[in-house]
């Protein structure tokens, strides 16, 4: 039996370990975790993170070979295996705050390993990171161990995407594993290649040295994101033109050169790591003495940054200049479908925007609770407090509840719920104010259809 751990029982750590469990019933798989509400809820019925098809995995192995733990001593000491998946935030103070990651609980979880170890280990690096990472916790590791004890370190970056993490874990497009290309080092990596190959094809397991892997987890994050950036630019060039940012992103995806994926104009991508890893990589790069590189990449949140903007605006100005004591139902307030995750999301720039303009906000989210939804406004840097909160927001239960009554009905996530053969819109037109306006910030409406209703409609990357 080969003793696995993972360290950090986060949106990554969880899904990405139970998998393994899931897939190797000869692996056993602890993860472990500092937040004892968080292994609470991984030890009960409702587990702390909604993604499609986690359910199954957990239930079916929780007990057996899986299992959820505080006890991050007991399980380094049992593992022949640990995955660092701790979380790796921008900084908010201190040297390269608001652009270097926080390497901190990396730090911490690697000089916990150096201390409890009593056997030699395989550690793995899952987080994102900088590039040379590695070369840090391998420092810390061999500084402070015991005699006789071995630390071979690997990266293994994770590219799961939230809402399709299973099917993404189960069926990887590829997995990467990189090492030191040492003897030692190639062991450890077989070791890895071994696991993952019992149910993924050997040539999606990709190999490579460290620092490769460690910058190509943070290159293809950028990547995705700038095509994001791109589309979005061209959206608003569509909107002044009359161009259709749908037909642009179809003509130019089917250049097999560039593709269809990813061309999706949106309100703004958000999630946990995009603007992070990009900032990370623009920090990197004015570190390396790049400043036209780093400028580079940091055009892409700016554009992300203008993009969020730019349609807040529009809703202000299309409503004559004025949404005070307007109400606006908002539906959705994830950062995309099917999951519950709101880190980054578009939706709380754009209220704490019209909460600053005085309007009401009724919003709708099925998977995100309105206490999240109220710790994220009043986060610091949002720019709205508790009692703005308070006063200007109504969580509701219902798409239909939100819309009784508002001027204005704005899509932020494209939950699938909100599509037009799952919502009766002429119901909710007949609740709302008139003029009625809706705001498509997904793309995901019939403009015609809500028209022929009696809609005002305004949609990205479409002229009115
Ligand atoms: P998360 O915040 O959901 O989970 C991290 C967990 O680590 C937390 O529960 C925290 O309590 C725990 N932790 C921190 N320090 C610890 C320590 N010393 N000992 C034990 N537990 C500790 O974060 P996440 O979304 O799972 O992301 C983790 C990493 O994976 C990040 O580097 C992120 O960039 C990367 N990543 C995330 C995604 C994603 O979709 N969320 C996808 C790919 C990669
Ligand atoms: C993204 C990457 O897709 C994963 O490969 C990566 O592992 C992960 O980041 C990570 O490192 O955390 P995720 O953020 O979960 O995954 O979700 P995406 O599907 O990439 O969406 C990110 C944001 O971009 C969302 O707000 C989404 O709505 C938006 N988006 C996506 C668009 O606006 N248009 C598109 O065409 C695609």
């Amino acid at each position: 039996m080969v003793n696995v751990c993972c360290i950090g029982a986060g949106y990554v750590g969880g899904p990405s370990s139970a998998v393994i469990a899931y897939k190797c019933h000869d692996v056993n798989v602890t993860i472990v975790d500092l937040n004892q509400a968080r292994i609470d809820a991984w030890n009960s019925d409702e587990l702390p993170i909604y993604e499609p098809g986690l359910d199954e995995v957990v239930f079916a192995r929780r007990g057996k070979n899986l299992f959820f733990s505080t006890n991050v001593d007991q399980a380094i000491i049992d593992a022949d295996i640990i995955f660092v998946s701790v979380n790796t935030p921008t900084k908010k103070t201190g040297m390269g705050a608001g652009m270097a990651a926080d390497l901190a609980y990396i730090e911490t979880a690697t000089r916990r390993i150096a201390q409890v170890a009593t056997s030699s280990k395989i550690v793995i690096e899952k987080s994102t990171v900088p590039c040379r990472t590695a070369q840090s916790m391998r420092t810390i590791l061999e500084a402070n161990s015991s005699k006789n004890i071995r630390f071979d370190i690997l990266s293994n970056p994770e590219f799961l995407a939230e809402g399709t993490a299973i099917k993404d874990l189960t069926n990887p497009d590829r997995v990467l594993i990189g090492c030191l290309q040492t003897p030692e080092g190639f062991a450890a990596q077989q070791k890895l290649v071994d696991i993952y190959t019992r149910w993924i094809p050997q040539e999606r397991v990709i190999t490579m040295n460290l620092w490769s892997s460690e910058l190509s987890k943070l290159a293809a994050n950028a990547l995705l994101a700038q095509r994001i950036s791109s589309i979005n630019a061209l959206s608003a060039i569509c909107e002044a033109t009359g161009a259709d940012v749908d037909e642009v992103a179809y003509a130019c995806g089917t250049d097999s050169r560039i593709g269809p994926k990813f061309l999706k104009a949106s309100v703004g991508f958000g999630g946990s790591c995009f603007q992070k890893d990009i900032l990370n990589l623009v920090y990197l790069s004015e570190q390396l003495f790049l400043p036209e590189v780093a400028a580079y990449w940091k055009s892409v949140v700016t554009m992300n940054e203008y993009q969020k903007m730019r349609f807040t605006h529009r809703i202000v100005r299309t409503l004559f200049n004025t949404v005070t004591h307007k109400r606006i139902a908002l539906l959705g307030f994830a950062f995309k479908k099917d999951t519950g995750d709101t880190r980054e999301s578009a939706a709380i720039t754009l209220c704490s925007y019209l909460i600053q303009e005085r309007a009401n906000v009724a919003v709708y989210d099925p998977k995100v609770s309105a206490k999240q939804m109220k710790m994220d406004l009043t986060e610091p840097g949002v720019g709205t407090n508790e009692a703005e909160v308070e006063k200007h927001i109504q969580v509701c239960s219902s798409a239909y509840e939100a819309c009784a009554g508002a001027d204005a009905l704005v899509i932020c996530t494209e939950w699938d719920e909100f599509k037009m053969e799952h919502l009766d819109y002429k119901k909710i037109y007949e609740s709302m104010h008139k003029p009625a306006f809706i705001f498509d910030g997904r793309l995901i409406l019939d403009g015609p259809k809500l028209r022929e209703i009696g809609f005002r409609v305004e949609t990205i990357g479409k002229s009115v």
